[in-house]
Order: structure tokens, then sequence, then C-alpha cells
């Protein structure tokens, strides 16, 4: 295994931007793990766009769908059987089956090969909520980035505004809420914080200042 800085925490704590960086700064490349679970999560919509529970669907179902996806990411770009579907996958409904699909077992199994390939020939930076305690539970370096469940709905309230999205904060810190309690109680790689962890609360801090304290964390130890 390759060089891995593992980087897991809730959404909207800053992760991605922050990871990006990271893997610029060092020149590494960089792992969006969420974007494989959204992949997986816009083939079912697509798929079964007549349920909006996917706890209808049967664990059978479900690996038996399994057989017929085929993801592939490049340069923080996901590929479903070929096509680029890196902007559908943004929209806050994947995002929701995202968060259902992504508690199931079997569709957590399906991605770890391909998630522990990526560090197999290149250093890399992977982002997610299992990281560091699943995936790359042997990381080189491991970061927990957190925020208030306010300021992380404001942040997603703000993004989704600026991108044409109608949404109330309330609905904001709702969703960050709901998708907290699914993403910390499921049974299978629940988020949590690893022990041996660097935890950052993003809360207070600006974008730059955290990507410095990660940086200097990284030289720190190296
Ligand atoms: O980081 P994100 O918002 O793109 O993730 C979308 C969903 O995918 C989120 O609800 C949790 C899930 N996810 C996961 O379970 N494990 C990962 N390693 C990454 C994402």
């Amino acid at each position: 295994m390759k060089k891995v800085v593992a980087i897991d925490g809730p959404s909207g704590a800053g992760k991605s931007t922050v990871s990006k960086e990271i893997a610029k700064a060092l020149g590494f490349q960089y792992l969006d793990t969420g974007a494989l679970y959204r992949a997986v999560a816009y083939y079912f919509s697509i798929k079964f766009n007549y349920i909006d529970d996917f706890s209808l669907l049967t664990e059978q179902e479900i690996e038996e769908e399994l057989k017929n996806i085929k993801i592939h990411y490049k340069n923080g770009r996901v590929f479903l059987s070929g096509e680029d579907v890196s902007d559908f996958i943004r929209d806050p409904k994947i995002g929701e089956i995202t968060s259902q699909l992504s508690t199931q077992k079997v569709v957590r199994d399906f991605l770890m090969p391909l998630q522990r390939s990526f560090a197999e020939k290149v250093d890399i930076v992977a982002e997610g909520r299992d990281m560091t305690t699943v995936v790359f539970p042997d990381a080189w370096k491991k970061f927990y980035l957190d925020a208030s469940p306010q300021v992380r709905a404001k942040r997603r309230f703000e993004q989704l505004i600026e991108s044409g999205k109608k949404i109330t904060f309330e609905e904001a810190l709702r969703d960050v809420i709901e998708r907290d309690k699914r993403d910390c109680s499921r049974e299978n790689a629940p988020l949590r914080i690893s022990k041996d962890a660097f935890y950052i609360d993003t809360s207070e801090l600006t974008l730059q200042e955290v990507i410095s304290i990660v940086l200097k964390k990284v030289a720190e130890d190296a």
C-alpha cells in the first residue's frame, strides 16, 4: 500500500475542499469515496425511479443489481458504465438515496476493493466516513474533520441556494441531523472518530486555516 492520508467526518465539515487542497499540496491523488457511493445510488435511482424508500429492496435484490454496476473514478470524476455522472450525483435527492443505500453491507463490500485499489499504485488523500476505521486502518495519516450541526447546515444551505435549489435553513438543518443519525448509527462501518485520528473542529475556522493545520500536522510527523 502506498501513502494514504485518510480523512473522515460528517457531511458539511469541509472534507472535500480540504482533501482536494491537501492532495494538490502533497502531489497525491484525491479520492472522493462519497462520489463512488453516490454513483451507486444514481444507478439505483434511475433503475427504480418509482420508489423513494430504498429499504423496500431486499439485500438480495440490491446484490443482484450491483452485478450490473461498473464504476470508474479518475481525477475527481466518476463514471458509471463509461458515462461521466459526476454532476448528476450532486443532486440532494441522490444524496438522500446514497445515505440510505450506504447503510447496506452488500453496497459497502462492493465498493471496498475499488477503494483500496487506488492506494496500490499511487499516494492518495481519501475522504469519506470510514477511511480511517475500515477501508484504510493502516493509513499513513488520519484526520477527523468536524463542525457543529448548525454550522454544517448553514454551509449546506448557502451551497444549495447558490446552486439555485429552493431550501430553508430549517430544512437544511433537519437534513444534516437526519444524515448524521443514519451515518453514525448504521450497523456497517458507522461514522466514528478513530482513536488515532487527529481531530479538528472546523466550526470557527476558515478553510485555509483547516488546510494549514492539516499540512502542518502532516509535515510534523512525516
Ligand atoms: O461525502 P458525501 O456527502 O458525498 O457522501 C454521501 C453519502 O455517502 C453519505 O450519506 C455517507 C455515504 N458515505 C459512506 O457511507 N461512506 C463513505 N466512505 C463515503 C460516503
